[in-house]
């Protein structure tokens, strides 16, 4: 069976039926539940599943069975309210599952047999609903699997084809939800390289408005699989009806938003059928990815809480543990670095405090050695003029230095100009008969070959066998598929698909010998991010564009649905702004820094030192507390957002000015936001340079006070980027 790490999804105790689905005339009603949600799906007469309500939790179950009749979910050619879509029959809308039988007829008709309750945990329940043809041996599960006190639901099918030969997926869809609005406003985000999560916001209207990525391997280098949508009028950060989704996959995807002609809206996530006709095996199961979602009635602001709650606690690697800070020496040394080198920058970790230095791209290749991007990919064996001892060496000489020491691979890839390319030309993703195209001077290799799985889990764990100390891997990925094509498999359409399985296969392996190792996903920027890969990684890498003003918009984006821990931030030399406002905004997050440490100036490295020791004192609240976004970059001239810890005992207030025109500061308080309104605080400037005054007085308020009225960060020219600690007075 396919699938992706659902490892003892079924331990629970199965509860009966009844007590979750109450019978009505002919009709089975099923509500899935959160603790402030339910999604409530019916069985009709014709045993078909649909889907009925998604909204507010009724106190009474009793009372889901009224809602389906309250509405009209039907037209002249049929109704649009499947929970999962099929094609072929009478549905003439869009399909969530298209099949091509084995016996080449391409008609589906999925009707309800039974379901079951698992119960995981007191937070987390798996609903299983089973589906057959009554033609075809063909059958499919639908699952939605929820997470009660977060208020966030994982929906994905699972297909099965118990014919006698193959059949074909044509379209193999995760979830198909039916929603209910006024209005439909739907935010997502595009971008490039250096641009990324640039967001667009817009009304749909009838029709079907598609979302998808065709990269292969990065899926969001130009969208992501990440939206926010509006039912009703476009939410604000504490009011309106909104729901965020993500698919939880790191390859092509397609999310369809279609506006019925009810007024419904028809959402369909999952795994993109572009050039992808999935072919499954006689008895065979395929597993599609989950697509999560979470829905608020308070606004984008509770809306966040709940993604960054079930993340942390449920999907990410190490989701509640710390992180580490680093010195990284890619921009400031490229390729062009040796052990003495090397030696002094492990000393200028040191000086810094961060915990680790992380030796970036350049390290390994020897017949075609790694001095730029056009060679060396592939030969993961130490470059001996570089390094003429071994990594082994150079993690002994930081843990001397009293700092860890982390490396980057990007164990996907291939250079042509490398020993492996010459190997194995047949692992490599190309067009036999066409010229090979290149990104960045390099290929992908094909993941869907066991032997290239072995070869890319045997780089990463063979570094951590010889090096039991090495403390962190940044694991890179700068290309996309061209030429989809592969010597392995049989089916080339099954490609797309089994690429990203085969990288999830190789993961997998990967965190069951080391399942708390840090991992930053990186991607040459944010093309990576999603939930299917943070599952693997405690990190991403949000962009190649570290100018701190641009920065601050791409974070604030990623920030809606990511948790800061997880956003990989690095002081660089990138951008006009002082060290100050770059350090500021880097702390937002995984702090790092990618500069050269020697050339700063003394105030600015004891500026550096001190911001490292506060960033240490606050990394509670940003990296496990609750983020607030108080005032948007795009509709303000201040941009503002506080983290509070848990205990509502310590909070951090980041304030930049991202509008630099003549005249703009803060004239007036910024409200504070998730403070207790009993408790006092202690409020006060922090990240001060040296030889600096604070304009602001440290004073004492009460979280009333400071909820109610604000604070003033007096953001000015002069003082761009003002960082307040609340710090709870016992
Ligand atoms: C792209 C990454 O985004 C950079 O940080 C760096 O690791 C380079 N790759 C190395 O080739």
């Amino acid at each position: 069976m396919n699938k992706i790490g659902s490892k003892g999804l079924f331990s629970g105790i199965i509860v009966s039926l009844a007590m979750i689905a109450s019978a009505r005339a002919q009709s089975v009603v099923i509500p899935v539940e959160t603790k402030d949600n339910a999604l409530v799906l019916e069985v009709g007469n014709d045993r078909v599943l649909n889907m009925v309500y998604f909204g507010g939790r009724l106190g009474n179950k009793d009372e889901y069975k009224n809602i389906g009749g309250l509405n009209n979910f039907s037209g002249t050619i049929g109704s649009y309210n499947n929970a999962y879509t099929t094609a072929g029959t009478s549905n003439l809308v869009e399909p969530a599952i298209q099949v091509t039988h084995a016996d080449g007829n391409k008609s589906l008709d999925l009707k309800y047999v039974n379901h079951t309750v698992t119960k995981i945990s007191d937070d987390v329940s798996l609903l299983s609903i089973n589906l057959k043809d009554p033609v075809y041996n063909f059958e499919v599960t639908l699952n939605y699997k929820t997470y009660y006190d977060e208020n966030v639901t994982e929906q994905w099918s699972v297909i099965k084809n118990r014919e006698k030969k193959s059949v074909v997926l044509n379209k193999y869809a995760s979830a198909n939800l039916c929603l209910q609005g006024s209005e439909y406003w739907l935010k997502h985000y595009h971008g490039d390289w250096a641009q990324e999560m640039k967001p667009e916001e817009e009304r749909l209207s009838n029709g079907i408005k598609t979302i998808d990525s065709k990269l292969g391997t990065r899926a969001d280098l130009f969208q992501p699989p990440t939206f926010m949508l509006s039912l009703g009028k476009s939410a604000t950060e504490e009011s309106g009806e909104v729901m965020y989704g993500n698919l939880e996959w790191s390859g092509n995807f397609r999310l369809d938003f279609e506006v019925d002609p009810s007024n419904h809206l028809r959402l369909i996530a999952g795994i993109n059928n572009y050039a992808s006709d999935y072919v499954l095996k006689a008895g065979g199961d395929l597993e599609t990815p989950k697509f999560v979602y979470t829905l608020s009635d308070k606004g984008k602001g509770e809306a966040t809480h709940n993604f960054h709650n079930w993340a942390r606690k449920y999907k990410i690697a190490d989701g509640e543990g710390p992180r580490l800070t680093l010195l990284n020496n890619w921009e400031s040394t490229y390729f062009d670095f040796n052990e003495d080198k090397l030696a002094s920058l492990l000393k200028d970790t040191k000086k810094l405090g961060v915990d680790l230095f992380l030796l970036d791209d350049g390290w390994f290749g020897n017949k075609y050695p790694r001095n730029g991007d056009h060679a060396g990919l592939g030969d993961w064996q130490e470059n001996k003029a570089k390094l003429p001892h071994d990594i082994g060496y150079l993690v002994k000489e930081a843990n001397m230095n009293g700092v860890k020491f982390g490396i980057w691979v990007e164990p996907e890839m291939v250079n042509p100009k490398s020993e492996l390319y010459e190997k194995h030309p047949d692992w490599v993703v190309k067009q036999p008969q066409r010229p090979e195209i290149y990104m960045r001077n390099q290929l992908v290799l094909d993941l869907t070959n066991p032997a290239v799985q072995d070869f890319v889990f045997g780089v990463v764990d063979g570094l951590f066998t010889k090096n039991p100390d090495l403390a962190y891997i940044k694991w890179d990925c700068n290309s996309v598929i061209f030429n989809a094509n592969s010597a392995y498999e049989k089916n080339q359409s099954n490609f797309y698909t089994d690429y990203v399985f085969g990288l999830y296969k190789v993961l997998d392996r990967l965190r069951s010998k080391y399942p708390k190792v840090p991992m930053m996903l990186c991607s040459g920027g944010g093309g990576r991010v999603d939930y299917g890969a943070l599952h693997y990684f405690t990190e991403y890498w949000p962009s190649d564009d570290t100018d701190p003003l641009e920065r601050i918009f791409i974070q604030w984006e990623n920030s809606y649905f990511y948790p800061a821990l997880t956003s990989s931030n690095h002081v660089t030399d990138w951008g006009k702004q002082p060290i100050k406002f770059r350090v500021d905004v880097a702390m937002m997050g995984k702090l790092g820094f990618d500069i050269v440490v020697g050339k700063l100036k003394p105030n600015e490295l004891a500026f550096c030192q001190a911001a490292v020791n506060t960033y240490k004192q606050f990394s509670e609240a940003i990296w496990h507390g609750d983020q607030y976004h108080l005032q948007d970059p795009r509709e303000n001239d201040i941009a503002s957002v506080i983290y509070v810890d848990q205990a509502k005992s310590s909070a951090i207030m980041f304030n930049y000015l991202v509008n630099w025109r003549v005249g703009t500061e803060s004239n007036a308080p910024i409200r504070l936001k998730g403070l207790d309104p009993e408790k006092k605080y202690r409020v006060e400037e922090v990240n001060v340079m040296p030889g600096s005054r604070s304009t602001i007085k440290p004073s004492t308020y009460s979280g009333k006070f400071l909820m109610t009225v604000g604070v003033n960060p007096d953001v000015k020219s002069w003082r761009p980027s003002v960082l307040i600690a609340v710090k709870e007075l016992k």
